[in-house]
C-alpha cells in the first residue's frame, strides 16, 4: 500500500490516505459531504465527480451518459485511486448544495391537523414540570435530612409514587437550600414508573419550563418547542436528516453501520441535526437552552437504534428482532442532545422492526384506537405503514414502497421542497395545461404528489399511457418522445426549467412509481381482507406522513394508490409523529395511552404471507388488474374515453 495525496476542487482541500481507496472515501476524509444516498453501493448515481488529473480505475456504470464519461465524470464510490489525483466535486453531487429547509418547509413537513371525531384532549400533565417550594427550615423537633425534607414537601404538593435524585444534585442540595432561604424550584421528570428530581434551582424559576417534541424521520427531522406550563407551541423547525449522505433508506443505513465507528457517525449526524434545530428554536423564541428540560422523540425503529447507537443489524434479517422497542428514558446529554445538561430524553415506544413510535404517535392523534368502527391509518412514504382496527383491536403491517414518493429512483424526481412540481393538470391529448412549483419560479424536478397528478392525468387524457404503465406515441402527444433509454414524457422543456435540462419521466421511472404505489395498496388490501373486511367497511382512512399531507386524494384513487372509497372518508392528520409526541410530552396519560397502543398492536409480517407475494402483481396496473375494485375510476375513465 502506498500513501497518496488527493486534492479537491473548488474546495482547495487536500488529504492523504492509503491507496487504493475510493474517491468517495477521500472526499469523506476531506470533510466534503457527498450526495451518496445508496451508501456507496454504486446504485443511486448521485456521487458524480470529475477526475481532473491522476491515475484512477473507474468501474463501468449505467449512471453516466456517454458525454459525461467523455468529460471525465466517474462515480466517486466506484472509482479507485491508485496515485495522486485532483478531483472536482460539482454542486449537484454535494449535500451542502441541496436546498435547506425553510420555515415554509418546516410547516410542510411538520404541519399538524386538528382532528375531530374520536380525538379527545388529554389533561395537562407534562413529562417534566417545575414546582416552587418553600421548605420549613429544620429544627431540633423536625430534623429530617435535606433530601427527605424536599421529598416530603413535594409529596404535599401532589401524589408522587417513587422519587429519586442523582448524586450530583444531592451534593449541591445542602448549600442550595441554605443559600436560598429554603425557597427553591424542583424540576420533576418522568422516567418510566418513577419520578426524578432532575434539578433543584434557587428561587423561583417555575415560569420557565420547555420541552421539545421531535419527529426523527428517515428523510426529515422536525422539532416543535413547547411551553410545558401552558401547552403552547412556541416554534417549529425542520431539516433534512443528514444521515442521507450514508444512505437514502433505512436498509442502506443499517448496512452502512456495520462497525462501531460508522454507527457512531450516523448517530452524530442526526444528533447534530437535532441540536441545530433546538438551537434554532430557542434562538427564535428567546428561550434559554437551560430551561428546556425534556425531549420526546418519535421515529421509526431504525432511527431510534441509530440515534441511541443500538446495534441495528438484526432489524434487517430474519426473524427481525430489534435491540429494543421501548428504550429507557435517558439523560439527553448521554447521546449528545443539547438541552438542559440534566434534561431527559425519551422515545415513543415502537411496535416492531418496521412499525415504529412514529406510527404509534399517529394512531394516538388519529383517535382510531378509541373508535367503535374499524378505521385505517396509512403512512405513505419510503416505508409504507398501515394500521387497521378500532378500540378493541389493532393490527399493523409495513410495505417497502421504495423511494419514488420522495422523488428517489425517478430520473427528475426530488423531494417535496422548493423547486419541485407538486401539482399538475393536462388537457386532452396528454398536453400539460398547468403546473405549480413549490416556492414558485422555474421547476427543478418533480416530487411525489406531482407524480401522482401526472400519472392520473395521463390516464384521463389521451392514450399516451396504458393501464400497464407503458408510454405510447400513438396519440401523437407532443410530450412523448424517444429518449436515450426508450420512450419518455417531457414534463417541462429545458428552456422552462431551473436546471436548463428537460424534466422528463422515463418508462423506467413509471415502472418504479407503479411498483411503489402497488406495494402500499396491496399491503392495505391484504390487511383488510385478512381480517374479513373490505375497504367499504372502514369508517375512516387516516393519511399521515410528509408526502401524504399533500396528496390529492382523487388522483391517488385514480392511479390505485388509495382504495376507491368516498373522498369524505379520508382524513389527513399531517405529521402524526410530531403531533403525537407533543401530545405525550404534554400529558402523562397520553403517554400511557401511547404505550397501551404499542403493546396491543399486533404486527403482521406480510413477507411470509403467500397471498401477499402471489397477488402483488395485480396492483401493478393502473389502477388495478381488477377494475371492479375501482368502480368510480372505471366510470370516470370511460366517461373520458
Ligand atoms: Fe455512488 Fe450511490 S452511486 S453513492
Amino acid at each position: 500500500m502506498a500513501r497518496i495525496t488527493v486534492h479537491f476542487e473548488p474546495d482547495g482541500k487536500t488529504v492523504e490516505l492509503e491507496s487504493p481507496a475510493t474517491a468517495l472515501r477521500a472526499a469523506e476524509l476531506a470533510g466534503i459531504s457527498m450526495n451518496a444516498v445508496c451508501g456507496g453501493e454504486g446504485m443511486c448515481g448521485r456521487c458524480k465527480v470529475i477526475i481532473r488529473s491522476g491515475e484512477v480505475r473507474a468501474e463501468p456504470t449505467a449512471h453516466l451518459s456517454r458525454e459525461e464519461i467523455r468529460n471525465g465524470y466517474v462515480l466517486a464510490c466506484r472509482c479507485y485511486l491508485d496515485g495522486d489525483a485532483t478531483i472536482e466535486v460539482p454542486p449537484e453531487s454535494r449535500l451542502e448544495g441541496a436546498p435547506r429547509l425553510t420555515d415554509e418547509d418546516a410547516l410542510r413537513f411538520g404541519s399538524t391537523r386538528v382532528l375531530v371525531g374520536e380525538h379527545r384532549p388529554y389533561p395537562h400533565d407534562p413529562l417534566s414540570r417545575k414546582v416552587l417550594l418553600t421548605l420549613p427550615p429544620p429544627t431540633l423537633d423536625d430534623n429530617l435530612a435535606d433530601q427527605e425534607r424536599l421529598f416530603r414537601e413535594l409529596r404535599r404538593e401532589r401524589e408522587i409514587p417513587v422519587m429519586q435524585m442523582g448524586l450530583a444534585q444531592l451534593r449541591q442540595l445542602a448549600a442550595l437550600l441554605r443559600q436560598n432561604d429554603w425557597r427553591v424550584t424542583a424540576t420533576l421528570g418522568r422516567r418510566g414508573g418513577t419520578v426524578e428530581v432532575v434539578e433543584v434551582e434557587g428561587g423561583d424559576t417555575s415560569g420557565r419550563n420547555y420541552g421539545v417534541a421531535i419527529d426523527v424521520g428517515t428523510t426529515t427531522v422536525v422539532a416543535h418547542l413547547v411551553d410545558l406550563n401552558t401547552s403552547e407551541t412556541i416554534a417549529r423547525q425542520a431539516t433534512y436528516n443528514s444521515q442521507i449522505q450514508y444512505g437514502e433508506d433505512i436498509i442502506t443505513r443499517i448496512m452502512y453501520a456495520n462497525t462501531q465507528e460508522k454507527l457512531d457517525r450516523l448517530s452524530a449526524c442526526v444528533v447534530d441535526d437535532i441540536n441545530n434545530l433546538i438551537a434554532g428554536l430557542v434562538g427564535s423564541a428567546g428561550v434559554s437552552l437551560h430551561d428546556v428540560t425534556f425531549a420526546l422523540c418519535a421515529g421509526n425503529t431504525t432511527m431510534m437504534h441509530l440515534l441511541l447507537r443500538l446495534e441495528p443489524s438484526a432489524i434487517r434479517t430474519e426473524p427481525y428482532v430489534p435491540t429494543a422497542l421501548a428504550p429507557p428514558v435517558i439523560r439527553a446529554a448521554e447521546v449528545g442532545v443539547k438541552i438542559n445538561p440534566r434534561g431527559l430524553l425519551g422515545w415513543v415506544p415502537a411496535v416492531a422492526c418496521y412499525v415504529g413510535g412514529d406510527v404509534v404517535a399517529g394512531v394516538l392523534v388519529s383517535g382510531m384506537a378509541r373508535s367503535e368502527k374499524p378505521c385505517m391509518l396509512m403512512d405513505v412514504g419510503t416505508n409504507g405503514e398501515i394500521v387497521l382496527g378500532n378500540k378493541d383491536w389493532l393490527v399493523c403491517c409495513s410495505a417497502s414502497a421504495g423511494p419514488a414518493f420522495e422523488g428517489g429512483g425517478i430520473s427528475c424526481g426530488m423531494r417535496a421542497t422548493r423547486g419541485a412540481i407538486e401539482r399538475l393538470t393536462m388537457t386532452d391529448g396528454c398536453r400539460i395545461a398547468s403546473y405549480s412549483v413549490i416556492g414558485g419560479g422555474r421547476p427543478a424536478g418533480i416530487c411525489g404528489s406531482g407524480l401522482v397528478d401526472l400519472v392520473a392525468e395521463m390516464l384521463r387524457h389521451g392514450d399516451c399511457l396504458d393501464r400497464t404503465g407503458k408510454l405510447s406515441m400513438s396519440n401523437g402527444s407532443s410530450h412523448v418522445r424517444e429518449g436515450e433509454d426508450g420512450l419518455e414524457f417531457v414534463v417541462a422543456p429545458a428552456d422552462q426549467t431551473a436546471t436548463g435540462r428537460d424534466i422528463v419521466i422515463t418508462q423506467a421511472d413509471l415502472q418504479n412509481f407503479i411498483r411503489s404505489k402497488g406495494a402500499i395498496y396491496h399491503a392495505a388490501e391484504c390487511l383488510v381482507e385478512r381480517f374479513g373486511l373490505g375497504f367499504q367497511d372502514l369508517d375512516r382512512i387516516y393519511i399521515s406522513g410528509g408526502f401524504g399531507n399533500y396528496l390529492n386524494i382523487r388522483e391517488a384513487i385514480i392511479i390505485g394508490l388509495l382504495p376507491d372509497c368516498p373522498e369524505e372518508r379520508f382524513q389527513f392528520i399531517g405529521n402524526g409523529s410530531v403531533q403525537g409526541a407533543k401530545t405525550m410530552l404534554l400529558s402523562q396519560p397520553a403517554l400511557e395511552d401511547g404505550e397501551a397502543i404499542a403493546s396491543r398492536m399486533t404486527y403482521i409480517e406480510l413477507s411470509t404471507d403467500p397471498r401477499f407475494m402471489n397477488d402483488y402483481t395485480s396492483a401493478l396496473f393502473l389502477p388495478h388488474t381488477d377494475i371492479e375494485k375501482f368502480p368510480s375510476v372505471w366510470k370516470e375513465l370511460n366517461r373520458q374515453g
